[in-house]
């Protein structure tokens, strides 16, 4: 019944929670998302070739930058940056936070209006400046930039790019690869999850309320997040447009070892555990990605006997979102159809949700089960249950 409880309160409260929301960050939308990693360009072609993304620009020797080399790729809204260090000065942190961390996500940049006031306006209500609004000129014209630190060593840099025509970001050049694979149809970024340490959700969730002005969306315990064995509990974080919203997970106590104090383990620390990207043709995005090799969360087969009196009618054919392991929940304001690949590192740390919302606005908590199993099973063979 909580979930009920919660629903409602979100439906009917979701103007009052972006209401709530307080207006002295105004964010546009997510404007990248950096990765460290061990090898950009092979990491830049794994996400072309597997997830659809196309090359985009690239900072490195050839552009004048000479402490890393990075390669962006696109997909509709959505930008991912792989950076790795070149020996010299400059990139020890990078090295650092790939020793630490592996693959990982460093920074998630946020495209706002005002970079300079977003800094000043956060780093006021208590955010750790990760450095000083700094503006960046070339011949396109110019960015301000401004960086906090949030949970873990992941950051927060505030993008202006008003005054700019270029490419992507000073030091950029335009990335021409004559390997263009096609997209996969992945739109934007719906939601990005953080997994903190024990005890730390709350700190978070005020951190995101008192420092960024989010609100809260909506949040599990871990009664409602729980299989037999293990258990976690969330609380979901918005800005006030509903554009940026940050889950944030923290381990519970269970029989065997919540996946996220496995996740903690292996990236030594609080990090990005997973990035949600809409589609608007989730059967088609996940046979393109798993045609170029993505390995998806296995779903129990017994799921779809019961899914169906569970979420009532839905447009899309059940046998054909069988096949593929794609999974489906209701609220109050239409139904989601959501799935999760394995970690796309070494270590079990981040992985992807492919999501495709028809009216829905809640993240699948009626899959939390089978999806748990599922992560369980695949900590059971890593060892690590
Ligand atoms: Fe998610």
């Amino acid at each position: 019944m909580s979930d009920l409880k919660n629903i409602k309160n979100y439906n009917y409260g979701l103007e009052k929670i972006f209401e709530e929301a307080q207006d002295f960050l105004p964010i546009m939308g997510t404007d990248y998302v950096e990765y460290y990693v061990g090898n950009a360009k092979q990491a830049a072609h794994f996400y072309k070739t597997a997830l659809g993304f196309q090359s985009f620009a690239y900072a490195g020797l050839e552009t004048g930058v000479k402490d890393r080399t990075s390669y962006v790729v696109a997909q509709d809204k959505i930008k991912l940056i792989f950076t790795t260090p070149m020996p010299g000065s400059g990139s020890s942190e990078i090295y650092d936070h790939i020793t630490k961390h592996g693959d990982g996500v460093k920074v998630i940049a946020l495209w706002v209006e005002d970079a300079k006031k977003s800094w000043e306006e956060t780093t006021k209500r208590g955010a750790k400046s990760y450095f000083e609004p700094k503006t960046e000129k070339d011949k396109d014209g110019e960015v301000v930039l401004a960086g906090i630190h949030t949970y873990g060593d992941t950051v927060h840099i505030f993008v202006e790019r008003k005054n700019y025509e270029g490419v992507f970001l000073p030091g950029y050049e335009k990335w021409e690869s004559h390997y263009n694979p096609t997209d996969c149809g992945l739109k934007f970024i719906d939601h990005m999850v953080g997994n903190v340490d024990w005890g730390q959700m709350n700190v978070w969730g005020k951190f995101y309320k008192d420092v960024m002005g989010f609100a809260q969306l909506i949040s599990f315990d871990d009664k409602d997040i729980s299989t037999e064995f293990t258990a976690l509990m969330s609380k979901v974080m918005t800005n006030g447009n509903g554009r940026i919203k940050f889950p944030i997970n923290e381990p519970a106590k269970g029989k065997k070892k919540s996946q996220i104090e496995e996740y903690i383990d292996f990236y030594k620390g609080a990090g990005v555990q997973h990035i949600a990207v809409a589609t608007d043709d989730i059967v088609f995005t996940v046979s393109e990605m798993a045609k170029r090799g993505v390995e998806f969360l296995y779903v129990p087969g017994e799921y779809y006997d019961t899914v169906g009196d569970r979420v009532g009618e839905i447009a899309e054919d059940m046998k054909i979102l069988k096949k593929h392991g794609i999974m489906v929940d209701r609220d109050d304001e239409g139904y989601l159809l959501q799935i999760f690949t394995k970690p796309l590192t070494d270590r079990p740390t981040l992985f992807f949700e492919i999501i495709q919302r028809k009216g829905a606005q809640s993240f699948g908590k009626g899959n939390f089960r089978a999806l748990f199993e599922s992560i369980e099973a695949e900590q059971e063979r890593r060892g690590t249950l």
